[in-house]
């Protein structure tokens, strides 16, 4: 396990790559209407950051902090796009959104050589098109995230921010899926340490959280049951009951004051 501290000047360049992710998510909100394609959304994404001068960080990934944009299982959009029992990882495409959808849109982009990764969940339509249950979903996962930002105080430890995430979770009932959750990131997306989204004993849990420590937390919530799989397509993971889902994510980096979030307009 590696962890590394950002100096101020590489944090004002992830604040930039930030910036720009949080740009496209406000873009998507505007946009987001019924009958718009998750491919128009992704080429809206892409289109913004590179005329803000950044690089999408998805295209050509392979998993695994590997890049290799011409292997055929490399990941080919800009944006993951997952919709209503999708979790993370649903791959833009012809299908359209439809009124009342749960829209979860992550995004990431690279500034200078330094990464900004987020995501928020959408009611396509609006918030009066959302069923309550839909509404209590988003809201609360919304409210994990922040809670989890709370908790990256310096001298905490990782572990807290899980343990601050599942409680609000479970405080709802939701279910917090397990496979895939947060992490370290800078010049690369993927950095140490893995930031899961509960409370359990592995060793990233304990790395004590310094000034400069910068971490992508992203909780993932859903309204059944925790099960989840990956379709055919390699990339999509979609709840196993098909219950709804949903997914958000700040880059953020640890000061001496706490957390400040660097994937903001
Ligand atoms: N942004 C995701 C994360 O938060 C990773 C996207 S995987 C990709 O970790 F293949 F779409 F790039
Ligand atoms: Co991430």
């Amino acid at each position: 396990m590696e962890i590394t501290r950002k100096s101020a000047a590489e944090i004002a360049k992830m604040r930039s790559a930030g910036r720009i992710v949080a740009e496209v998510l406000a873009l998507v909100e505007e946009t987001l209407a019924p009958g718009i394609s998750t491919a128009e959304i992704d080429r809206l994404a892409e289109r913004h950051i590179r005329s803000a001068g950044g690089v999408p960080s998805f295209l050509g990934y392979l998993g695994g902090r590997r890049y290799d944009a011409s292997h055929p299982h490399a990941y080919k959009a800009t944006t993951c796009i997952s919709i209503d029992h999708e979790i993370v990882h649903g791959i833009p495409g012809s299908r359209d959104v439809k009124r009342g959808a749960v829209v979860s849109v992550d995004v990431g982009a690279i500034y200078d050589g330094w990464n900004g990764d987020g995501a928020r969940t959408f009611i396509c339509g609006g918030r009066e098109a959302g069923t309550p249950e839909a509404l209590k979903l988003v809201d609360t996962t919304r409210l994990a995230l922040m809670a989890g930002i709370a908790a990256s105080q310096p001298g905490n430890r990782v572990g807290d921010i899980g343990a601050a995430v599942e409680a609000i979770g479970r405080e709802a009932g939701l279910g917090i899926v397990r496979g895939y959750g947060g992490h370290g990131i800078g010049q690369l997306m993927h950095e140490d340490p893995s930031v899961l989204n509960f409370e359990t004993d592995y060793p990233d849990a304990r790395v004590r959280l310094e000034p400069g420590i910068c971490l992508a937390i992203e909780p993932m919530f859903m309204t059944g049951g925790e099960k989840t799989r990956t379709l055919k397509d390699g990339w999509t993971v979609v709840t196993a009951d098909r219950s709804l889902a949903a997914h958000f994510e700040h880059t953020i980096v640890v000061t001496a004051d706490g957390p400040e979030i660097l994937t903001r307009v």
